[in-house]
């Protein structure tokens, strides 16, 4: 993909609508800065001919001397001074500094909006992680070149390029009196030379932009050595060299497709350099001509030689602004696509919404299936299910049978690729997701772990009640959560994880017991458990599902578990085979028709059984 950028739209609104006063100033100075050259040359040609022109007298006083040259002398100091503003980093970078923090800001404001507008089916597909990536590298300053691309630094850069490429053609002009053919040999050079180096810089940021899918990767294994999640297995499996040599090779085969890549580059650039000199020596040696024939005197031919210099040194910094202005657009491009593109559509949905009224809804699956992308078999087929208002419906089945993912669908976290789901007879794509996510609630199977406090951890399934004291404590309460908080050492104060000072880490029953508090505290209309007690204890798990019947009244639940004991507490059971519903009834319909489900049952069942008796014996 070969982009196009548009330079003046992203110009603008990075480097100008920021801060325009900022902006203004910088283009005023640059400006100036690139008459200091042509002054210098002023002063410079009429200082050497007063000199050759006049001997001082031996009684003069030094005064006296001085006189006559002191405004050009003054030229000459003003020129330097200016000259250190401009080039040297003084003043600008801690204007630029404030610029860039707005500008950073502002980006990854933005930027976080777009990631959690996204629908979580988004995050299946691995080039939505290459373009998130791209666009949050960009937007911080994440380069690969170890040359921060931030905008601040762009709007300094394009001050210098103003100031360089002004002052460049300032010289040109000076030097257009002299001689017009040095005029043409420089000008076809460095044009010559600034098309090259862009060109050449494009196939590094192309390589870059290619490199991405496998950057992640090699930044997964990155993690998976230094993240303390996976420290234990690594060291007891001994994985750390697999790991290591796994990032190696990846970082080698990068590492080479660049060095390949530079080499070509160094190479024609030596080239490159050998012909810029060959140019300078022609200019110098058509000024020598000219002088020696004596129609240019010495102060221009002197004046005219720090002019060509000085031409050089601004075609380098603007050969070396310009590439970084490259690298930067083509950066910034990331971040506005990711930006704009991904703006979610603006889809109204009528205010006045049935679903929001205070009663339970009836739940119809009507010949649903869905297939996780890039998958080949559907993970859910030709559902069809009804589930009546107040209902707490078992969910059974194998691993991979699609429990998880028919709780997904009706939570609205993906959308069916077949079939619908209706609401109370309204389809739930015509439901406003927003009004969805109040009515419904969930304790997940792969519940979160977050490194906050203990209040905030429950709080996180209804923000509404964070600063609820009593909710958060009865949710802890129905999730038999509320003992382990009493013995930690700040109770619900206590921040968790190890990620920050002073962190708690729980074990993973206690992650699990405050997923579900989680799920408890939102007063949901639809509560779906997703084997909400696999990592309790049994008497913690006791303990939950005897509060369970008390907690579900009035709820519609859809409860998922292995343990088939638990199904018992159940209306009904839906029994799901390789992601279709192959049984359903209540536990005594299901024990008469000898079903699968009853033959798991009896197998559990005769499990405990013999290892009761064991322990009896
Ligand atoms: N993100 C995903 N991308 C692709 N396939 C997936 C994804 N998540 C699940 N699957 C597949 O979809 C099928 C159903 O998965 P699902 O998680 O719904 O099963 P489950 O019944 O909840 O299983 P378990 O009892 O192990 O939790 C499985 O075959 C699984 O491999
Ligand atoms: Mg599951």
């Amino acid at each position: 993909m070969k982009p196009i950028y548009p330079f003046a739209r992203f110009a603008y609104r990075t480097l100008i609508a920021p801060w325009p006063p900022y902006a203004v100033f910088l283009i005023v100075i640059g400006a100036i800065g690139g008459t200091v050259p042509l002054l210098h040359i002023y002063a410079t040609t009429h200082l050497i001919d007063m000199l050759m022109a006049e001997r001082a007298r031996a009684d003069a006083s030094s005064i006296d001397l001085l006189m006559p040259y002191a405004p050009y002398l003054g030229l000459l100091i003003g020129m330097m001074a200016l000259h250190w503003i401009l080039y040297y980093d003084t003043f600008q970078r801690y204007l630029a500094a404030h610029l860039n923090e707005r500008v950073v800001q502002r980006f990854n404001k933005t930027f976080f909006w777009r990631v959690f507008a996204l629908p979580l089916e988004r995050f299946e597909y691995p080039e939505q992680h290459d373009t998130m990536t791209r666009a949050y590298r960009a937007i911080n300053g994440i380069h690969p070149r170890g040359q921060s691309q931030i905008a601040a630094q762009e709007l300094y850069a394009v001050q210098r390029l103003i100031s360089c490429t002004t002052g460049a053609i300032t010289i040109l002009y000076a030097l257009s009196k002299v001689n017009i053919a040095i005029v043409l040999i420089l000008l076809i050079g460095g044009l010559y030379m600034m098309r090259w180096s862009m060109r050449h810089e494009r196939q590094f940021i192309d390589i870059h932009y290619d490199q991405t899918a496998r950057q992640r990767q090699r930044d997964y294994w990155g993690r998976l050595l230094t993240e303390r999640a996976h420290a234990a297995e690594i060291r007891l499996f001994g994985l750390g060299n697999y790991m290591l040599s796994a990032w190696r090779v990846l970082n080698d085969a990068m590492i080479r497709e660049i060095a390949d890549a530079r080499r070509t580059f160094t190479q024609t650039l030596l080239i490159l350099l050998a012909i810029m000199a060959g140019l300078f020596g022609l200019s110098i040696a058509l000024l020598i001509d000219q002088s020696s024939r004596g129609t240019l005197g010495i102060g221009q031919f002197v004046a005219m030689l720090y002019a060509i210099h000085h031409y050089l040194f601004f075609l380098h910094n603007n050969g070396h602004r310009i590439t970084r202005m490259q690298w930067f657009f083509a950066e910034l491009r990331y971040a506005y696509d990711f930006m704009e593109k991904e703006a979610p559509p603006s889809r109204s949905f009528p205010t006045t919404d049935a679903t929001a009224s205070d009663a339970v809804p009836e739940v119809i699956f009507e010949g649903v299936s869905f297939a996780y992308p890039g998958a080949e078999k559907p993970a859910l087929s030709n559902i069809d299910l009804r589930i009546r208002a107040g209902e707490r419906v078992a969910l059974l089945g194998e691993n991979g049978s699609g429990k998880t993912t028919l709780v997904k669908l009706l939570l609205g976290l993906y959308q069916p690729t077949k079939g619908r789901i209706y609401i109370d007879g309204r389809p739930l794509d015509a439901i406003d997701p927003k009004t969805w996510r109040t009515q419904v609630a969930a304790a997940f199977q792969d519940y979160g772990r977050y490194a906050f406090r203990v209040r905030e951890n429950i709080a996180f399934g209804n923000l509404d009640k964070r600063a609820d004291e009593a909710a958060i404590q009865r949710a802890a309460r129905q999730s038999a959560a509320d003992e382990m908080i009493a013995t930690l050492p700040r109770g619900y104060d206590t921040l968790l994880g190890r990620e920050f000072e002073t962190g708690t880490d729980l074990s993973g029953g206690q992650w699990q017991a405050l997923a579900l508090a989680r799920a408890y505290l939102r007063d949901a209309k639809i509560l779906a458990l997703d084997e909400p007690t696999s990592a309790l204890d049994a008497l913690a798990e006791v303990a939950v599902y005897r509060r369970f019947s008390d907690l579900s009244k009035g709820k519609t639940v859809l409860l998922i578990s292995h343990r088939l004991g638990a199904a018992r507490l159940a209306d009904r059971i839906v029994f799901l085979r390789r992601g279709r519903v192959a049984e359903v009834g209540t536990h005594a319909e299901l024990i008469d028709a000898k079903s699968d489900y009853a033959t798991s049952y009896a197998m559990q069942a005769a499990r405990y059984r013999t290892e009761g008796s064991r322990d009896g014996e």
